[in-house]
């Protein structure tokens, strides 16, 4: 390593903090204590920077001790392999969960979720026009930059912050759209680019819509690197419901109810009614959409509200009432579709992505829904991602 090294965070790193200043880095060489200068350094070289940048940015020539501290701190690093010479690396080596985005399972389930892909490629295809600029925020595989580049755009950013970004990058050059793609690794928040983008296109569509932030991050794109009349890639996005029987033996496992505390008295001669859940809340989980499909829903679905992604982020809460028909229900299903160009996709199953990695969200409604029975369903959006759903009697029954 001399000055002129270019240096990243390796894409595996770990690290633990405790409130004495130890900052633990695991690496593939082991256990290494790195010394409280670990993160700020960590946190820089997320994107790679010439050793000499990175001294100039962090040593104080005032500050003796403070910069030799900053000295020994990158050796360590360095030598524990916490940080690396140049290029990052592509997918993790991490065992999964651990990787985040760059993790290969994560990849995996992602291509494979050939539905969901195939909508975003058409969409590309039928309106990148020659002369758009598009902006890919987190491009992961390169999948939709790749897309765009085909489709004819002058010029594709792609953006992302993984370790994915290597393999994006390697990628574009595979598929000979190199010329046309600029890579950026970083987040979107961070980037700033040389032109005016026209096109703006994401799949930051997390289990709840809005749960990875994509309307904050969008909207932060879209006024700082997008021009007025720019597209949006979705553009709008539907929360709906529809009314669900849970097998009781998975709602078992979300509820502490009678029949769990009678079974843990049973197996344990133990009393466990503290934990028992108050009879008005409702309880939410996430489930593979492939086993909620096994279940009945009704026929019916429900629009609990619209949310255009041109819109500024805010804070917002939809109260809908949902008359039950017919049958005996003991959950709600909540989930999303997504206008992508000129289809809607829908996280719904059967229609939707039966096999998609992500997750449908499930709330359990107190006591059964009967016929003639009216619930009321508050979704509240906090902003940064953060919503929160509650269920009630309309009716003023039983729920
Ligand atoms: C759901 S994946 C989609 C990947 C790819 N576009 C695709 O369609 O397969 C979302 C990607 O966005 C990246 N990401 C998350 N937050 C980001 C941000 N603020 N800026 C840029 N990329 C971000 C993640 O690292 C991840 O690779």
């Amino acid at each position: 390593m001399n000055l002129d090294t270019t240096v990243c965070r390796a894409t595996n790193v770990k690290f633990e903090v405790d409130s004495s200043n130890e900052v633990i880095v695991y690496t593939d060489k082991g256990r290494f204590n790195a010394g409280h200068s670990s993160l700020r350094i960590l946190e820089r070289c997320f994107t790679p920077c010439s050793v000499r940048n990175l001294l100039e940015e962090m040593v104080d020539p005032d500050k003796r001790e403070a910069s030799k501290e900053i000295l020994r701190t990158l050796k360590v690093l360095f030598s524990s392999g916490a940080i690396v010479e140049s290029e990052g690396s592509g997918l993790s080596s991490s065992m999964f969960p651990f990787g985040g985005y760059a993790a290969p399972f994560v990849q995996t389930k992602m291509l494979n979720d050939v539905l969901r892909k195939q909508i975003y490629l058409d969409a590309i295809r039928d309106l990148v026009k020659p002369e758009d600029i598009v902006i890919d925020l987190g491009t992961g595989s390169g999948i939709m930059s790749i897309a765009a580049a085909k489709a004819g755009a002058k010029r594709v950013y792609a953006i992302e912050p993984s370790g994915a970004f290597y393999c994006a990058k390697e990628n574009f050059r595979i598929n000979h759209v190199d010329g046309v793609v600029c890579s950026l690794k970083g987040w979107s928040t961070d980037v700033d680019l040389p032109e005016k983008g026209t096109l703006l296109l994401t799949d930051l569509l997390g289990n709840d819509p809005f749960d990875l932030s994509i309307w904050e991050l969008m909207s932060d794109l879209k006024k700082r690197a997008m021009a007025s009349s720019c597209r949006l890639l979705p553009e709008k996005i539907e929360l709906r419901a529809r009314l669900l029987s849970v097998p009781e033996n998975v709602l078992d496992q979300h509820l502490i109810s009678e029949r769990v505390l009678s079974k843990w008295q049973r197996e344990y001669g133990i009393d466990f009614s503290g934990m028992r859940e108050r009879r008005d809340s409702s309880r939410g989980w996430l489930e593979k959409p492939l086993i909620v499909d096994s279940w009945e829903k009704s026929a019916d679905n429900f629009l609990i509200g619209s949310i255009n992604l041109r819109d500024d982020p805010h804070g917002f809460c939809y109260r809908v009432e949902i008359p039950v028909s017919r049958g005996c229900w003991n959950g709600i299903l909540i989930y999303y579709r997504a206008q992508i160009g000129n289809r809607w996709f829908s996280t719904d199953c059967p229609e939707g992505s039966r096999f998609s990695h992500w997750y449908n969200a499930i709330w359990t409604i107190p006591e059964r829904a009967r016929s003639s029975d009216r619930l009321s369903v508050e979704y509240r959006y906090l902003g940064d991602g953060e919503s929160c759903v509650s269920i009630s009697s309309a009716s003023g029954g039983r729920n």
